[in-house]
């Protein structure tokens, strides 16, 4: 059984990374910019936020967080995001998400302006992913997808995907689809979930459940994948961050499988920082 270590492979790309902003610094004088605008005071959003100014930092992109107040107007927030669209100086915008609930969410993803959408999740942008000819690849799937063709060589390969979230799940079954892979999206409807994944050759786990996944749905060579961020509460009061798959015991069936805390969410901020680049090359046509 192999650790798919996600925290040492996306240091690696950054480093990579970092090396190209360095490049286009150097020739053109240009800063990569982030903007993320988190609203309220969701203490799980602001420790992801504060993980990705560092990591940014860490690769010489700029990054502005954005603090706004929970209470804050729909439409101040949207012309918040419109003053973004307008600033040739930024590349990329992200609203952390959830947003508190007098706000319409899918409004505010589709006011950022799709060459300036790091998430990827504007309808433009998951249109075009649906459709083979992606501009902007989300985040968690393309940390996920890296990740996995280190592993295999992808094509023709059976891949179950639990969860058909917008974030997750329905962007991830369109990018590996288009990666010929036979893609099962499976949700909280679907029959005999644990048949299905003992036949297929790829797990990936994306469905907000502590520990779901147990040793019996898998077979020995599976490739398992886990999204999962779960904090589990303790008795003592303290807590812990656990994944959507059993590991301590799937870990014992597989060939291989990515923990968590050090897989996927290291690759995510990764690819955050590889789109915030490539947007900025595109949009500004640096070569
Ligand atoms: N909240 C949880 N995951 C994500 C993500 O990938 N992007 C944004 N914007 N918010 C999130």
């Amino acid at each position: 059984m192999k650790i798919i270590n996600g925290k040492l492979i996306a240091e690696s790309l950054n480093k990579d990374l970092s090396i190209k902003i360095a490049h286009i610094k150097k020739k053109y004088a240009k800063t990569p910019c982030l903007v993320v605008i988190i609203v309220g005071d969701n203490s799980a959003s602001h420790v992801y936020v504060r993980n990705k100014e560092k990591k940014a930092l860490e690769v010489g992109i700029k990054s502005v967080i954005v603090r706004l107040d929970k209470n804050i107007e729909e439409k101040k927030l949207l012309n918040s995001i419109q003053k973004y669209n307008n600033n040739n100086e930024v590349d990329g915008i992200l609203v952390q998400l959830p947003l508190p609930e007098h706000i319409n969410t899918n409004k505010v993803i589709d006011a950022i302006r799709f060459d300036k959408d790091v998430d990827g999740f504007n309808s433009r942008n998951i249109g075009l992913l649906a459709l083979g000819r992606p501009m902007v690849i989300p985040c968690t799937p393309l940390g996920c997808y890296k990740m996995l063709e280190q592993e295999t060589k992808l094509e023709g390969k059976n891949a179950i995907i639990l969860g058909r979230s917008n974030i997750v799940g329905k962007p991830l079954s369109y990018l590996l689809t288009n990666k010929n892979v036979t893609v099962t999206l499976a949700h909280s409807k679907t029959k005999n979930i644990e048949e299905i994944c003992k036949k297929n050759d790829i797990i990936i786990a994306a469905l907000g459940k502590p520990n779901y996944v147990k040793k019996e749905w898998v077979n020995g060579k599976a490739i398992v994948i886990d999204v999962g961020i779960n904090v589990l509460k303790k008795a003592d009061g303290s807590s812990s961050i656990v994944g959507d798959v059993d590991f301590k015991e799937v870990s014992k069936r597989v060939a291989a499988i990515s923990p968590v805390p050090g897989g996927v969410g290291p690759m995510t901020i990764h690819c955050l920082l590889l789109n915030t680049f490539l947007l900025a090359r595109q949009r500004n046509n640096l070569l």
